[in-house]
């Protein structure tokens, strides 16, 4: 009997092979009309494979399950071998032998691990992004994963909130050619060396209140719509093939069982034809926020849209019941399992489920060469300079005072800080790479970079926190070494001593941001402030090269540091990328995505604000009774969105308009010259914003609408132009419509939103 079975299942397998052939439509209906209730079921159950843990742990006979057609993906499943095992069961041993979709957290690189995501946005290079997504799925394809769970585009002005590492930093527009980008990147025309994409986190999880993971969102449907909602649509229109819901509540209601987010929004109004997993436990945790229990929240879930239930075992367990009884229909079972086979059709996985387990990819296609230079090109492009100032020291006489950076490759350069020698951190917030042994540290990635013309003396100085207990519950597997502080940091200032510049590499840990990981406090840790502090006061220039995920609070240190930039987390080649632009080879040109506060209590804090009816007037020195600020703080920001030096300096012309009034179909052009009028080849990020300035609702006072990264070798120019249309005018006004209304406009060019030159146009 068992045997016969095998034989069926083997024949129908090499059914499906020549079945693929047949359109989507019809191969999906083909096969729904021999599924039964309980194997459509099964298409709807994803649970992990425990290589990874992004949730709580579960330990599923994921063969027997495979086997009896009761599972329709796993995630968190790691090895070519492994897959290809698993896709056999599935395949062979099921009664019709539909393949497994096998997802990972694929999210900024696999092997080759390129920056976190919000580094990335830093670039403003949508090109060298989409390569990097395309790299990444190309390598996590090699491995047998077929879907990745990327891209994150939750929009956020919370630096508090860890996951900011994740995203594409505050802006909406950016955000959405970001987003758009991946989607391209990752899924391509679904090759075999493409992976399937998955948005998320759908919708407004950027949004917890106080920055804290999980929290609650609440926000108008006008703010929902015209800031935190363009990336996820932007993301949908460009073909993504999965959505995954979020953890969050939207109008009270969590994500996953929101039927007007899954369906009115999502599929009524977007179109959207892919299919919604949700994110881990979700089902489960509607419980616990509150909703019911599980039958219920599993009834909620399937009729808002969620097709795939992660790891709450909600549907397996519940669906037949609730069908039974009528609570749901075969129609929402239908529908979502529809969806789910949709998605294995388009990979290509009924014409060959062992499409992404070709064993010799292996020995191709993972950290290769090609894709180390790529994300290496990527991650020097990521770094922000945020303060480079002129000092004497290294050698050079007063009169040749110079901005610290570039270094000289001379002298002796002390390199400090509990972040310098460590080549596992580097990677910072979901890194699946297995061999992180084999990427650089700092130290030695400087070491090399100066060879026999300089000393490179090291030292770690500290520990993150002085406090091991706090130090170790931001860390689960990558340990900095503890030291003794005291005796560390007089090695430091011993090391510091004789030195002509001294390099700090400090920061955040990589566990420090990303999911569950809030703060409170988002200054340096206390032992390693103590030790800058100290740096700082032997007179010597300090570069403090800061590691983090999110925008921190640099107050002090902007006003007595060298030299700073934010080096993020630069993935797996960091150590070289660091040394090519600290050394000159390249000229730094990230610009921050997201604004860094002077203080915490100035957040949220984010350049496309509403001017309020009170706003402080330009200019105005001190406080002001009366108007929109603070008593004892300023509005501005440390640095503003869009910010970031370069080694050389760029003079923006006069920008001209083509006219000053636009029709409705029509366009206009602005044309600025930008002069590089330093002596450093280098890129430039130019930037273009619109302010709406009367209209049915209040506008933000500016918003990006365009950006160009350009390159200008030393005393080059270029004439860059922006077309202006009537879409660049829209925003969706009280009734939701998307409209550009008539009249006044102003525009801005310039590097970056706070430093801007401004015209005006008209809208008929
Ligand atoms: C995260 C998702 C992730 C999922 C699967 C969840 O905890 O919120 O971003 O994709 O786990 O690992």
């Amino acid at each position: 009997m068992k045997r016969i079975s095998v034989i069926t299942a083997a024949l129908l397998a090499a059914l499906s092979v020549s079945a693929q052939k047949l359109p989507m439509r019809e191969y999906v209906d083909n096969l729904m009309s021999k599924m039964t209730l309980d194997e459509k079921i099964g298409q709807l159950n994803l649970l992990p494979g425990g290589d990874v843990t992004t949730g709580a742990v579960m330990n599923s006979p994921l063969a027997q399950l495979a086997a009896e057609g009761k599972l329709g993906a796993v995630l968190n499943f790691k090895g070519q071998d492994k897959v290809r095992e698993l896709q056999a069961v599935a395949v062979k041993k099921s009664r019709l032998g539909i393949p497994l979709l096998i997802g990972l957290d694929v999210i900024h690189g696999n092997q080759t691990v390129f920056p976190i995501p919000l580094a990335q946005s830093c670039s403003w290079d949508l090109a060298a992004i989409e390569e990097g997504a395309r790299i990444a799925a190309k390598e996590a394809t090699a491995q047998g994963i077929n879907w990745v769970y990327s891209p994150m585009v939750d929009i956020s002005v919370e630096p508090r909130w860890g996951r900011v590492a994740e995203g594409a930093g505050e802006d909406p527009y950016l955000g959405s050619r970001v987003a758009e980008a991946l989607v391209r990147g990752y899924q391509g025309n679904y090759g075999k060396e493409n992976a399937m994409a998955c948005v998320k986190h759908f919708a407004l999880y950027g949004a917890a209140e106080a920055g804290r993971d999980y929290n609650t969102v609440d926000m108008s449907r006008v703010r929902m719509f015209n800031q935190y909602l363009p990336p996820y649509k932007a993301a949908a229109d460009a073909g993504a093939g999965s959505f995954m819901s979020s953890f969050n509540v939207v109008d009270g209601i969590p994500a996953t069982c929101n039927r007007w987010l899954l369906t009115d929004l999502l599929r009524d109004r977007w179109s959207y034809d892919g299919f919604v997993v949700t994110d881990y436990g979700s089902i489960g945790e509607a419980c616990i926020h509150g909703l019911g229990d599980l039958s219920t929240t599993s009834e909620l879930a399937i009729k808002a849209g969620t097709d795939m239930d992660m790891c709450s075992k909600a549907f397996i367990d519940k669906l037949r019941g609730l069908v039974e009884s009528g609570r749901v229909g075969m129609d929402d079972i239908d529908r979502a399992c529809r969806r789910v086979l949709e998605a294995k059709y388009k990979l290509g996985l009924f014409a060959d489920p062992y499409r992404f387990c070709e064993p010799k990819r292996l020995k191709t296609d993972l950290y290769t060469e090609e894709h180390r230079m790529a994300a290496r090109e990527m991650a020097a492009k990521t770094f922000v300079l945020l303060k480079n100032e002129e000092t004497s020291f290294g050698g050079r006489r007063e009169s040749q005072c110079s901005p610290v950076l570039p270094l000289k490759k001379q002298g002796k350069i002390a390199l400090i800080g509990p972040l310098a020698d460590n080549r596992t951190n580097m990677v910072g917030c979901w890194s699946t790479a297995d061999t992180p042994e084999l990427y650089s540290t700092l130290k030695e990635a400087m070491e090399r970079a100066v060879g026999d013309k300089a000393q490179v003396a090291f030292a770690q100085g500290c520990n993150i926190y002085a406090d091991e207990a706090t130090q170790n519950g931001a860390s689960f597997g990558r340990h900095i070494p503890r030291v003794d502080d005291a005796q560390a940091k007089a090695e430091a200032l011993r090391v510091a001593a004789d030195a002509d510049v001294i390099v700090c590499a400090m920061g955040e840990m990589a566990e420090m941001s990303g999911e569950s990981s809030s703060r409170t406090d988002l200054t340096l840790p206390d032992v390693q402030m103590a030790l800058l502090k100290d740096l700082v006061a032997t007179g010597k220039p300090v570069v403090l090269l800061n590691f983090s995920g999110r925008p921190t609070i640099m107050s002090w240190e902007a006003e007595n540091v060298t030299a700073i930039m934010n080096v993020w987390f630069g993935g797996s080649e960091t150590g070289d990328a660091i040394c090519d632009v600290l050394f000159g080879e390249k000229s730094p040109s990230g610009r921050l995505t997201m604004t860094m506060p002077k203080t915490l209590g100035q957040i949220p804090i984010y350049y496309n604000h509403l001017n309020t009816g009170r706003p402080v007037p330009a200019g105005t020195p001190v406080f002001r009774k009366y108007q929109s600020n603070y008593i004892d703080e300023r509005n501005e920001p440390l640095y503003p969105f869009g910010y970031g030096l370069s080694y050389t300096t760029f003079e923006y012309g006069k920008p001209q308009l083509s006219g000053t009034t636009m029709q409705a179909d029509g366009k206009i052009t602005l044309t600025v010259n930008v002069k590089n009028t330093g002596n450093y080849d280098a890129d430039e990020v130019v930037q273009l914003y619109i302010r709406d300035v009367a209209a049915t609702i209040s506008r933000p006072v500016k918003e990006l609408k365009g950006f160009e990264r350009i390159s200008l070798k030393a005393g080059e120019s270029r004439d860059v132009t922006f077309d202006i249309n009537v879409d660049m005018l829209k925003f969706y006004n009280s009734d939701l419509q998307y409209v550009a209304e008539p009249g006044d406009f102003e525009v801005m060019v310039g590097a970056n939103s706070r430093d801007v030159q401004t015209l005006k146009f008209t809208l008929q």
